[in-house]
């Protein structure tokens, strides 16, 4: 191999390497690995709710318990949009392999959670919004 083909190779490898490295931190910078931004004080609003699927009868249940019941959770929530609050689907998957989810939601609902003020639905509402909350997103209906 003469002189002039190795430089010709070296400076073809270079721009290889630089090519490769360029389209790497392009894919990492897509993907929010980069910069840290994966990282989320509330990991539920990063989700789409529109993406979620839906069980409709839970979903009508949902809203006419509240309606009937007179309570003003629909001034801060959404079944399928996050609005103050985050949407019940969101809520519903967020918790869908917790063993212990129905006691869970329903202590928030009564006691207050983060920003959401306590006292806004009494403990056996609590435990019945919790529950249809979680069927919002189980396929089988129950
Ligand atoms: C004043 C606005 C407001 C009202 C009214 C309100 N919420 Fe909320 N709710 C919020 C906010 C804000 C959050 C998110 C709290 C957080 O993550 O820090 C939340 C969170 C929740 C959660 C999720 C809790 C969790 O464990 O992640 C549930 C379930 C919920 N609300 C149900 C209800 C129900 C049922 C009612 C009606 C009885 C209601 N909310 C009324 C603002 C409200």
């Amino acid at each position: 191999m003469n002189k002039n083909k190795f430089v010709f190779l070296f400076i073809g490898f270079i721009l290889f390497f630089i090519a490769v490295t360029n389209f790497m931190h392009m894919r990492l910078a897509r993907s929010g690995m980069m910069f840290g931004n994966k990282v989320s004080q509330h990991p539920q609003r990063d989700i789409t709710p529109s993406t979620i699927f839906v069980n409709a009868e839970a979903s009508e249940l949902l809203t006419k318990y509240i309606s009937s019941h007179n309570l003003s959770c629909m001034q801060c929530h959404e079944i399928n949009a996050n609005k103050v609050g985050p949407a019940y689907v969101v809520v519903s998957q967020k918790y869908a392999s917790q063993p212990d989810a129905i006691k869970l939601i329903q202590s928030h609902i009564a006691n207050g959670y983060g920003a959401m003020p306590g006292g806004l639905a009494n403990k056996e509402e609590s435990y019945d919004l919790a529950k249809i909350t979680l069927q919002l997103t189980n396929k089988f209906g129950k």
